[in-house]
């Protein structure tokens, strides 16, 4: 396990640098790993160029294998491609391309058993128009793979009665959270095939924040507005780090366990008039930039005085575009897409992506945890350190014992 760590976490970031174009004050939140385990079954269905192309956008073509598939689809079309034909060995589902479906599944395992204080649902649907046959092999693979079941639904005849089904399918998926997905009108009659990803997620804290020290503080939206906030308070021995060269602050919040953590990184205070402080750390934020800032080695532990707006973020994107933009053009192309591990139907082609995260911040957390942090002896520690997250940041939600980037996020306004 592992070496998957890198390939979501270059994923995230190229698709946060997408979402956040054009998204100046606005919130973001995504999962990168969930979107990753979607594109997966997707992949399972693709043939040739089309399979490629997601290998790339995945960052799990081998490093020796790099092309410049997919950033020019008119040299793509003519090439040769019987040699990166890829089949599916009937004995197993892992294809012999460089996306490695075991390490998806073993990390969705992982997930499945966080245990009781955590809540995270993640659920993967394709929905088809009626009519294609599909591929036997391609629907127990990604049954066993995924977890994914396929169904079958008629958009050109009843896309109303679609809708209503994929709607309700998500509602259930996750507990009543996510309702609505698809508004009506949203879902084309042309649509073929309709790619679902939801993840729910909610735990609880190792070390809770008390509701009583909640009080409301403001926000600073940007240099001129703020807005009032239900502000969480607590002091505790946890892990920070500076990125000393734009005076910013980056805090580990562990969940329960310590299985998953939260990484906040919070800009320098914008007291002096600057805004870009956000930005600062958006441009720097390479994959090896973004490993050091939140690894042990850089941050160390120490008593900090924590102050965290509470917070409920939902984040749907319709990916189409975007992953069309970072080279993923065949799947959603009918004259190139192959799909044909899929359905043996020559004409079948991606035609929606949707992707929605719904997560909440509060306080809670255990009893058990409060009590173990009552034995810290408490001392006035010159070391006492403030993290005051009362202006935009920026956080993660990441995956201890494989490093995986689960959510990623921007908060311009709790
Ligand atoms: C794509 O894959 C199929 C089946 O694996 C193969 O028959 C075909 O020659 C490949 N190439 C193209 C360009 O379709
Ligand atoms: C990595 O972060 C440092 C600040 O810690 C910054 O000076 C440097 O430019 C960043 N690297 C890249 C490639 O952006
Ligand atoms: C699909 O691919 C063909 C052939 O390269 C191209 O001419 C066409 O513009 C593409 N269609 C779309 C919608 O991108």
């Amino acid at each position: 396990m592992g070496s998957i760590s890198r390939p979501v976490t270059e994923f995230c970031l190229d698709l946060y640098n997408k979402l956040n174009r054009n998204a100046e004050n606005t919130n973001i939140v995504f999962s990168p790993m969930s979107i990753s385990v979607a594109l997966a079954l997707v992949h399972l269905g693709a043939r040739n160029n089309t399979a490629a192309q997601i290998e790339e956008v995945l960052h799990a073509r081998k490093a020796t294998g790099r092309t410049s598939l997919g950033s020019d689809p008119e040299s793509a079309e003519t090439e040769p491609e019987g040699s990166q034909e890829k089949q599916l060995s009937p004995s197993q589902c892992n294809k012999d391309g460089d996306l490695n479906h075991k390490e998806f599944q073993a990390l969705l395992l992982q997930l499945q058993n966080l245990g009781e204080r955590y809540v995270l649902t993640l659920a993967n649907n394709l929905f088809i128009q009626q009519g294609f046959e599909l591929q036997q092999q391609f629907l127990t693979c990604s049954e066993e793979l995924y977890g994914a079941m396929l169904q079958t639904v008629d958009f050109h005849g009843a896309v109303e009665a679609a809708r209503i089904k994929i709607n309700t399918w998500v509602e259930s998926e996750t507990q009543g959270k996510i309702k609505e997905l698809f508004a009506p009108g949203v879902i084309d009659v042309h649509a073929l095939l309709v790619l679902v990803n939801v993840i729910y997620f909610k735990a609880s804290w190792e070390h809770k924040f008390e509701e009583q020290k909640t009080v409301q503080r403001d926000f600073k939206l940007n240099q001129n507005e703020k807005k009032p906030v239900q502000m969480m308070y607590q002091k505790g021995t946890f892990k920070l780090g500076y990125i000393e060269e734009m005076g910013a602050q980056v805090l580990e919040l562990p969940y329960a366990q310590k299985t998953l953590s939260m990484i906040v990184l919070l800009p320098g205070d914008m007291a002096d008039g600057s805004t870009s402080g956000l930005e600062q750390i958006e441009s720097t934020m390479t994959y090896e930039n973004l490993t050091l800032w939140a690894s042990s080695e850089h941050m160390f532990e120490t008593t900090v005085e924590v102050y965290l707006p509470r917070f409920k973020l939902e984040g749907t994107f319709s990916l189409n575009e975007v992953l069309q933009e970072m080279g993923m053009t065949d799947v959603f192309n009918e004259s190139k897409a192959d799909l044909s591990a899929m359905s043996f139907a020559k004409s079948l082609v991606l035609s929606n992506v949707v992707h929605k995260t719904y997560m909440e911040v509060n306080e809670e957390g255990t009893v058990a945890a409060a009590g173990t942090a009552a034995a810290i002896v408490r001392r006035s520690l010159p070391l006492k350190e403030v993290f005051m997250a009362d202006h935009p940041f920026l956080f993660f939600i990441r995956h201890n014992p494989t490093n995986t980037i689960l959510f990623f996020g921007k908060l311009c306004s709790p």
